[in-house]
């Protein structure tokens, strides 16, 4: 018996003179978990993207099963029981749940299917995911972890043999992670084989039997996940490059007494009560806590988003209060959301569309925008921010998936902000730009600036934040000074207890 159920041969792609893959070879036994690693830009989505018929290839083979296939559409993948959640997510916001999960195939395999067993079918697979929510609910209306679990229960559906998770938790919660790790094990059971890709080195290490390793669009290593350690895999991944320290460094000289920010008694209905707190110059401040925790929605009251019921806000002495995002932005503060693909980024635009666009007082000149201006500015934070992109003219849609990411925060930072608030600012980022990252909010913080930073990754909130607010159920319990937190369970346990 053939015991690969997707093999890939020798496979090239070019876009344009730009070769992304080379030659490349990926073996996925039958029933087994596949890890598929690497930086940004490294080549996994089009890899993912070439197998299911998304993109052509210049060259190599695909065999299913041992036979050879031919990928021209998604739907001859999806024929031959393979199917992809794609990293960036493609539901339709103005249709239901259901209308999604049996998208383009109400025709095809599901002819007879009645709309009445379709609700069914999705009812069931909600509760398979842990989702409460009603089938006929509009995607538009659901939060962005919601919305990815329904990409994977469209997956689901079809009852593929191959499932290819692309960063399937960059938005999910840790109790959505651990349903979907539940999943995988599950779907293992029954024979199912998974290809999963993400940046997530102990999600790799948990669920994923082997794995291979892409940079640079080339295969640089496989083996079995047993035979790694995190050291000798981030070694592979970011090859002979210097291996930034991603640890805390003091930075108490940096920090001014002066109060930059003040918050007091801000309340929003049971979501916020009663959050004080101060953010001084030169600071960078942590909020840890679990979801619905009120994080996001202290930054989002902050940042305009969301009305408080009441408080004050006193932004450099003067008490402010910001109606409006246009309003926060003038007076310099910004947020840089969560869920950047839907808020922080106009996909079919050029990157230095994306740019230029919080920044345009700056650029214009009468009514019109001053061209230079806006190429200057879009070739500077491409190349302050590392950003990997045939140019600036390209459109986001083809950059991967970490470097549109960096095209938000360098363009938030661009509007040189006082506060930068950041909420989940590395999902979905390589480990070598992560530690790039965090050394530019160093030094955008160290100028006498404040930042806020949000994280569900605990080491990362340890590595960058010199204090650390303690949030459980809307109110800030505690507080931590980084020299404080000597290990990640020391902030586990604050947040859980
Ligand atoms: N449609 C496209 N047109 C032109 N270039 C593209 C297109 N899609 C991807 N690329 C380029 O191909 C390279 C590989 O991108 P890909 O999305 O496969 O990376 P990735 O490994 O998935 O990265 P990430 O971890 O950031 O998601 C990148 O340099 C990207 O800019
Ligand atoms: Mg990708």
């Amino acid at each position: 018996m053939e015991e690969n159920a997707i093999s890939l041969k020798e496979i090239s792609k070019s876009f344009g003179t730009v070769k992304v893959l080379d030659n490349v070879d990926f073996d996925l036994k039958k029933g087994s978990v596949h890890a598929l690693v690497g930086g940004n830009g490294a080549g996994k989505s089009t890899l993912m993207k070439i197998l299911t018929g998304v993109y052509s290839h210049d060259q190599g083979t695909i065999l299913v099963d041992g036979k050879p296939a031919e990928m021209k559409t998604y739907s001859d993948a999806v024929n031959k029981g393979i199917s992809l959640i794609f990293q960036e997510l493609s539901l339709i916001p103005t249709l239901s749940i259901v209308e999604n999960i049996f998208l383009n195939r109400e025709l095809s395999r599901f002819r007879v299917l009645s709309k009445a067993k379709m609700r069914t079918r999705s009812l069931e697979l909600l509760a398979e995911l842990g989702i409460s929510a009603d089938p006929s609910m509009l995607i538009k209306d659901l939060d962005v972890g919601v919305c990815q679990m329904i990409e994977i229960a469209k997956a689901m559906a079809v009852n593929a043999r191959v499932i290819i998770m692309d960063e399937p938790t960059a938005s999910l919660t840790e109790k959505e992670t651990e349903t979907l790790f539940g999943l995988v094990g599950q779907l293992k059971k029954k024979g199912v084989s998974i290809i999963y890709i993400s940046h997530r080195m102990n999600e790799v290490f948990k669920i994923c039997d082997e794995i291979s390793v892409l940079r640079n669009g080339k295969v640089v290593a496989h083996r079995k996940t047993a035979d790694y350690t995190l050291e000798t895999l981030i070694g592979d991944i970011i090859g002979n490059k210097e291996r930034k320290a991603f640890v805390h460094t003091s930075r108490e000289d940096q920090i001014s007494d002066e109060t930059l920010l003040e918050v007091r008694n801000l309340s929003m209905g049971l979501r916020l009560q009663d959050v004080s707190f101060r953010l001084r110059r030169g600071e960078i401040l942590g909020f840890a806590g679990l979801m619905a925790s009120g994080r996001t929605e202290t930054l989002e009251a902050l940042f305009g988003v969301q009305p408080s019921d009441s408080g004050t806000v006193i932004l450099e002495g003067t008490p402010r209060r910001f109606r409006s995002v246009q309003e926060a932005i003038r007076a310099g503060v910004v947020l840089i959301p969560e869920d950047r693909r839907r808020e922080g980024l106009v996909l079919e635009h050029s990157v230095l569309e994306n740019l230029c666009l919080p920044n345009l007082n700056g650029l214009m000149r009468g009514f019109k925008l001053n061209r230079r201006l806006a190429g200057e500015l879009a070739s500077d934070s491409v190349d302050e921010f590392k950003v990997k992109t045939p140019s600036v003219q390209t459109v986001m849609e083809d950059l991967s998936g970490g470097n549109q990411q960096k095209v938000v925060i360098a363009k938030w930072l661009k509007t040189k902000p006082k506060v930068l608030m950041m909420d989940e600012p590395t999902a979905g980022i390589d480990i070598g730009a992560k530690a790039e990252i965090m050394q530019l909010v160093r030094d955008f913080a160290s100028k006498k600036n404040g930042v806020i930073f949000v994280s569900s990754e605990l080491t990362e909130l340890m590595a960058v934040c010199d204090r650390v607010l303690i949030f459980q159920k809307g109110r800030i319990v505690g507080e931590m000074l980084a020299s404080q937190i000597q290990d990640e369970e020391v902030l586990q346990h604050a947040i859980q207890h």
